[in-house]
């Protein structure tokens, strides 16, 4: 695969051109797909006015394609600014590895089927960036999924849900760095939350609508918003509820099905849900709405059943193995706070008291181990580590929620509250991050390095 990384406009808003940083020009990018076990490999070529990184999210990939942050590529082209910072804090990072227009990122994909995503991931600049529309679909596929007969083709739908705020002349709205470290009165909300905006958009496109025959759907959902989260159902439930059949989450699939009335994703979550449209009448209008949004936040797209069809899918009760890690495999327990607290003199979001520096390994799995991480929160923060599938062994002392279940990479704290992953580290040695992946937490400080050894 090649991509090239540059300026393009998107028509978000109509009759107004909206300048973007894409992927092939392009937001969403366009949608890799891989087979499990089968090699891919990205050429990007970097074409913005800026340094760029990128990771696939969820992909099991040695250190050197990871993306790591400060492994950067730098521009070429006639919109090289060269005179671009190339990291805020002005940390140094002598075990960075940095290429010029161009880089082949190999992706090994020893892992199952699921469904990844890549975007940028500059240290202190993953926000702007990923806002700017620098995010694509990268999915994985494997045998034992093809087989089981989950809907496909037409009737499988990666949908990418962000938010974003716009000026009058169509272009994005972000606010300045200044404003977003939070150095000035009124400032605390934006830096509380990080960035939202007010229009939520579908694969770029806001409030989609999209013809559906009376059948089984697959909507396989992202929230690549920087910052909001969401609370999704369908509105009218059709009688009996039940209507989000979660099939999957970030690294692949359950179990067994799991029947829910409502979804609540995190910034980077992923849910594989089964729909069936053939329990409305045809001729109904379905809205996926988010019970936590208000005004044009609360509407995200809508589906009209336009037609019968004749459905071949099925939702096995049987899906995938059990996931056979327990408590008692841990070699080791790790602890980790996630707080806002001072950079200096300014306001930011750290890690057991500290903000990133490729400089420090906070925590050193030996490769092959199982750990148990353990994480606590002041407010809500959606933590991701890099390389692992983990589980959710624990939320707030009691067994995981009802939307824990199956292989995360990604897991929503909320305020005051504690969760435990459970971890095998294998695969590759080597450093990696693990952040929270609130984009605006992450830039401020909220990320930090494991090296498997
Ligand atoms: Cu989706 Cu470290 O990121
Ligand atoms: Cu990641
Ligand atoms: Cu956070």
């Amino acid at each position: 695969y090649e991509i090239v990384q540059r300026l393009g406009t998107s028509e978000i808003v109509p009759g107004l051109r909206t300048p973007i940083w894409g992927y092939d020009g392009t937001f969403p990018g366009p949608t890799i797909e891989s087979t499990s076990g089968r090699t891919a490999i990205v050429r990007h070529r970097n074409e913005l006015p800026v340094p760029t990184v990128v990771h696939l999210h969820g992909g099991r990939t040695p250190p050197d394609s990871d993306g790591y942050a400060t492994d950067l590529v730098l521009p070429v082209g006639p919109n090289a600014n060269t005179a671009a910072p190339h990291a805020g804090h002005g940390m140094h990072d002598p075990a960075a590895v940095i290429t010029t227009g161009v880089r082949d990122y190999t992706y090994p994909l020893r892992q199952r089927a699921a469904m990844l995503w890549y975007h940028d991931h500059r240290m202190d600049f993953t926000g702007p960036a990923v806002y700017r529309g620098l995010a694509g679909f990268h999915i994985v596929r494997d045998a034992t999924e093809d087989a089981l007969g989950l809907p496909r083709g037409e009737r499988e739908l990666p949908l990418m849900i962000t938010d974003r705020a716009f000026n009058e002349d169509g272009t994005f709205r972000y606010p300045s760095l200044d404003r977003t470290l939070g150095s000035g009165p009124g400032v605390e909300d934006d830096y509380v939350e990080g960035v939202l905006g007010d229009v939520i958009l579908v694969n770029g496109a806001p409030w989609p609508l999209h013809e559906v025959s009376a059948t089984r759907h697959r909507l396989r959902i992202l929230n690549a918003s920087n910052a909001r989260r969401y609370d999704l159902a369908l509105d009218p439930p059709p009688p009996g509820g039940g209507v989000l059949v979660q099939v999957g989450a970030d690294q692949g699939l359950l179990e067994t099905p799991v029947a829910h009335d409502d979804v609540p994703i995190a910034p980077a979550e992923r849910y594989d849900l089964v729909v069936d449209f053939g329990r409305y009448p045809v001729g109904s209008e379905v809205t996926l709405v988010n019970r936590l949004g208000s005004g044009s936040t609360a509407r995200i797209m809508r589906f009209r059943v336009a037609r019968p069809g004749a459905d071949d899918s099925v939702v096995p009760e049987r899906l995938a193995e059990p996931d056979p890690l327990e408590r008692g495999d841990a070699a080791v327990t790790r602890e980790f706070s996630l707080r806002g607290g001072l950079i200096g003199d300014r306001h930011g979001w750290l890690i057991n008291g500290e903000a990133f520096s490729p400089a420090r390994i906070d925590a050193r799995p030996r490769l092959g181990d199982v750990e148990v991480w353990r994480f606590v929160a002041d407010l809500h923060h959606p933590v991701h580590l890099h390389l692992v599938n983990f589980r959710v062994l624990s939320r707030g002392g009691g067994p995981p929620g009802p939307h824990d279940a199956g292989p995360k990479d990604t897991v929503d704290l909320r305020p005051g509250e504690s969760v435990e992953l459970i971890a095998r580290f294998d695969g590759y040695r080597g450093r990696y991050m693990f952040h929270c992946h609130n984009a605006e937490h992450e830039d401020m400080g909220m990320m930090a390095n494991f090296e498997v050894g």
